[in-house]
C-alpha cells in the first residue's frame, strides 16, 4: 500500500528578497505550504551571516503559517527567548554548536519553557547515533542534506539514513530534511520517512505555486 501521509511542504525564505517574500507570501499560502522556514545564520557557526531577528519580526507580520526558524548559530540558548517571543512555533538548533550532551538538553528544555516546539538538527558529517539520546525530548529532528551555509547545494541522499534510523526508534517524532530539495529528492526523501520538506531554491527559481504543488504531490 502506499504511504499516503500528509507531507508538509516548508519554503525556505534564505536569500530571498525581503519584498519578495511578502509578495509570495499568499501564492505560498494558497499552494498549500503549511509552515515557512526562516534561516538564520551568525556568520561563525556557519561561513556566512543571514537573517536577524528584526526582519523575522517583520515577515512573521504577513502571514499564519507555522513559523520553522532554524538557528545555525553558536550559543543557541542566546537566541530561545528573543525568537520564541518573536512568533517561532518551531525553534530548531545544532548538536554541533553545544559544547556538551547537558547542553543539548539545557536548550531542549529552554525552548520548551518559552513555549515553543524545540528540533534539534545535525550536519551530514555528524553520526545520527549521537543526537539518538535527545530523540525522547524533542519535537522534530532536522536531518541536513547539505553542509548548512548556504542554498543552491546538492542533496546529499546518504542523510536519509539518518532519517529510516530516527524514525525505527521514535516513528511520532517530525523528521524534516533541508537542503538540495526538489521534486526528485523529495520523492527519496518522503520514501524514507520524513514529514517536512524545506526547499528553497527549487521553489523560488520557478513558479512557486507549481514547485509547490510539486511537492506536495510526492507520495500521491
Ligand atoms: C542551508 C539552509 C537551507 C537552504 C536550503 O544551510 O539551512 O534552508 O536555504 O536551500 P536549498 O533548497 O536551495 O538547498
Ligand atoms: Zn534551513
Amino acid at each position: 500500500m502506499k504511504n499516503m501521509k500528509e507531507v508538509i511542504v516548508a519554503p525556505s525564505i534564505l536569500g530571498v528578497d525581503e519584498n519578495r517574500v511578502i509578495a509570495d507570501l499568499p501564492a505560498i499560502q494558497e499552494a498549500g505550504a503549511k509552515w515557512v522556514h526562516i534561516d538564520i545564520m551568525d556568520g561563525k557557526f556557519v561561513d556566512h551571516e543571514s537573517g536577524s531577528l528584526e526582519v523575522f519580526q517583520r515577515l512573521a507580520k504577513h502571514h499564519s503559517l507555522v513559523n520553522d526558524v532554524h538557528i545555525m548559530v553558536e550559543k543557541p540558548k542566546n537566541y530561545v527567548e528573543s525568537y520564541v517571543s518573536a512568533g517561532a512555533n518551531y525553534l530548531t538548533f545544532h548538536y554541533e554548536a553545544c559544547c556538551c550532551d547537558h547542553m543539548v538538553e539545557t536548550v531542549i528544555d529552554f525552548i520548551h519553557e518559552k513555549g515553543a516546539k524545540a528540533g534539534l538538527s545535525i550536519c551530514p558529517d555528524t553520526p545520527v547515533e549521537k543526537i539518538i539520546p535527545f530523540l525522547k525530548k524533542v519535537d522534530l529532528v532536522l536531518v541536513m542534506t547539505v553542509v548548512p551555509g548556504k542554498g543552491g547545494q546538492t542533496f546529499m541522499a546518504e542523510n536519509l539514513e539518518k532519517v529510516k534510523k530516527i524514525k525505527s526508534i521514535r516513528p511520532d517524532v517530525l523528521v524534516e530534511v533541508d537542503g538540495g530539495v526538489n521534486a526528485e529528492t523529495a520523492k527519496l526523501a518522503v520514501n524514507a520517512g520524513v514529514d517536512v520538506l524545506v526547499s528553497g531554491s527549487y521553489i523560488f527559481n520557478g513558479d512557486v505555486k507549481e514547485r509547490i504543488a510539486n511537492l506536495l504531490a510526492v507520495n500521491k
